[in-house]
């Protein structure tokens, strides 16, 4: 027997269908189109990922949801209006290209709406607000059709932005889901963790991008049982615009070539410092082994000194030496702490 779908789902799929035929068949819709193509939005990308646009307009959603028999208690609950002073309810998304954010069932549980004027005073994407149904922490945006995709693909491919997911979907690539921004939460790993268990970031090649892909690859690492790669894209680009200015084979092949975390992590190391001086040289490698030095495979270990000693200049031995002493030191750290977080119980007993 089926359950009837909830109001609150059901008024998300009215409210999708709603904007993705205000996006295609009005006239109301006509310059959110161009937008989208000049986005390079194909139909059947529009169609795919059920994109569509609210109007510039406080009513127009209110009016046809409320001639479709919802009432107000349950519009409110939506997340989809605000309330003026006087408690009524008028259009929260307004002149926005819009993407409907569905749970694992797919099931559309919120909306995130990109700005297409260039008013730089209103933010880029507006998200639904948190809701009975909605919890952006708890959502991945494309994460049934990546799901399905993943069967035969055996992997993931973790972005930030809808756009992203949506122009690796166009250059071949269907396992696409974002964290919908940078701070990728506990709950999307555990998510995950049910679907796949091999991850490959690909966050924005800028700063703040390459930030994040060192957060996510130690919350990985600490949640533990992933297997992890990451592709870092050159020029600050984000992978839409690596797609559109070079194109699907070749970001594909940048997909392809992901590097282990240890590698991403040594490449950023050796950007802050300067190899012609040798005190820089030393103080690199220290970093370095510190990175190495807790991978539990030593035959991983082995891979890192022997590219390392190559990069530096030093002999395998001698980074050995290093290595060694530094895991040394970690297990007397480990045995430390594990001795402080005994020690509150014991005194507990004298006492
Ligand atoms: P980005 O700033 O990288 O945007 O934010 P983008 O995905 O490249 O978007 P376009 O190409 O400019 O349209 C990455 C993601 O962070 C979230 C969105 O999920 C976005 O896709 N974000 C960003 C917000 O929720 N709100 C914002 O104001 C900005
Ligand atoms: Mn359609
Ligand atoms: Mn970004
Ligand atoms: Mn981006
Ligand atoms: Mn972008």
């Amino acid at each position: 027997e089926m359950k009837p779908l909830s109001p609150l789902k059901k008024v998300h799929q009215d409210a999708c269908e709603f904007f993705h035929q205000v996006l295609l068949t009005s006239k109301a819709g006509e310059r959110a189109l161009n937008y989208a193509k000049e986005r390079e939005l194909s139909e059947d990308l529009l169609e795919h990922f059920q994109i569509g646009y609210a109007p510039n307009s406080d009513h127009l959603l209110l009016t046809f949801l409320r001639g479709k028999g919802y009432d107000d208690t349950v519009l409110a609950k939506s997340g989809l209006f605000s309330q003026n002073e006087n408690g009524q309810l008028f259009d929260r998304f307004r002149d926005r290209l819009m993407f409907p954010l569905a749970d694992e069932v797919g099931y559309i549980v919120g909306f995130s709406g990109r700005r297409i004027s260039n008013n730089k005073e209103l933010a880029k994407y507006l998200n639904s607000p948190e809701t009975e149904i909605f919890n952006k922490s708890k959502v991945l945006f494309h994460l049934k059709e990546a799901k399905k995709a993943a069967r035969t693909e055996k992997h993931l491919v973790l972005y930030e932005g809808y756009m992203d997911v949506i122009a690796a979907y166009k250059a071949g690539i269907k396992t696409g889901i974002a964290s919908m921004g940078t701070s990728l939460t506990d709950d999307q790993v555990y998510l995950l963790k049910r679907i796949s268990r091999n991850i490959i970031i690909n966050y924005d090649g800028d700063e703040p991008g390459q930030h994040a892909i060192e957060r996510a690859s130690h919350m990985f690492e600490t949640i533990g049982g992933f297997q992890v790669g990451v592709v870092s894209l050159p020029e600050g680009l984000d992978p839409d615009e690596y797609v559109k200015k070079y194109g699907p084979e070749r970001y594909q092949d940048e997909v392809k070539g992901a590097i282990t975390p240890t590698d991403f992590f040594l490449k950023r190391l050796e950007l802050k410092y300067n190899f012609s001086n040798d005190r820089e040289k030393l103080a690199y490698l220290d970093e370095a082994v510190k990175l190495i030095a807790p991978l539990n495979n030593p035959v991983e270990r082995d891979l890192y000194v022997t590219k390392l000693a190559k990069k530096v200049g030093v002999s395998e031995d001698s980074l050995k030496v290093s290595l060694l002493r530094e895991g040394r030191k970690l297990r007397v750290a480990e045995r430390r702490k594990k001795q402080y977080d005994f020690e509150p119980e014991e005194q507990s007993k004298t006492q």
